[in-house]
């Protein structure tokens, strides 16, 4: 496991304000993601590539990685699976960038035809119905709103068969105050997320409990019928 570029270390008042490119150039891609350190960047990424293959995933499937950061998780999965199969929604490109220039170490991303889409606004159409898709960490930081918005457009792609896993942060509702923010905290309670989700035509089964190595859950999640 190698580590990941040096960065100075910053006091958070230093970065946390700044818009999200310059906070990226500031903290470094793995960090900016809560990668702080080989540990949790890889142990993160490997958790959850183990996960979803010990839930069926299979190299035929196609997979949606939303919020897919600076290929944590994609660094394993691209290689795994087959051609044309590995979609990615992030909204900063530059964290994608990285993952391409300093993660991966050959450029299989091109050679396995792995897509990216880019933005904030949950735009899905550039990803085919899904077999598999995974939120990990994204729903920790953003507005009900968000989310809403998130799992509305997503059933837009999704299929009767397609499987949505994604980790929150169970607890007392906390909300930092503004807008949905890559670098603050939000949790919620399990009825809360339910409820989200079902609005946004999604039926929830909590997993819960999967390993994570900063406590969040995991929740499995497929259209309403
Ligand atoms: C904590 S990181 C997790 C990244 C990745 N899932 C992983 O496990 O490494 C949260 C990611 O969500 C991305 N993000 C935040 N809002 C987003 C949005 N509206 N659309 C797509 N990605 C978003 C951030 O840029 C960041 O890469």
């Amino acid at each position: 496991m190698v580590d990941g570029p040096n960065k100075p270390k910053l006091k958070r008042e230093d970065w946390i304000n700044l818009d999200a490119p310059d906070r990226i150039k500031a903290i470094g891609h793995r960090a900016y993601v809560g990668g702080h350190g080989p540990q949790i960047w890889y142990g993160i990424g490997k958790r959850q590539y183990h996960y979803l293959v010990s839930q069926g995933l299979r190299p035929d499937h196609k997979f949606l990685d939303i919020a897919c950061g600076s290929l944590r998780l994609a660094q394993w999965l691209i290689p795994m699976l087959n051609t044309g199969n590995y979609f990615g929604l992030e909204a900063e490109p530059a964290l994608v960038q990285a993952g391409l220039e300093q993660e991966m170490l050959y450029d299989i991303a091109t050679f396995k035809q792995a897509r990216f889409g880019y933005g904030y606004d949950f735009d899905f159409g550039f990803v085919p119905e899904f077999d598999m898709a995974i939120a990990q960490s994204l729903f920790t930081h953003l507005t009900p709103d968000d989310i809403s918005l998130c799992l509305t457009n997503l059933a837009k792609v999704a299929g009767p068969e397609s499987v949505l896993f994604f980790t929150y942060h169970e607890g007392e509702e906390m909300r930092p105050d503004g807008p949905s923010h890559a670098n603050k905290t939000y949790r919620y309670p399990q009825s809360t997320i339910a409820e989200i989700a079902a609005n946004s035509g999604w039926h929830c089964d909590f997993v819960g409990d999967w390993g994570h190595e900063r406590g969040q859950l995991m929740v499995k999640a497929r259209l309403t019928q």
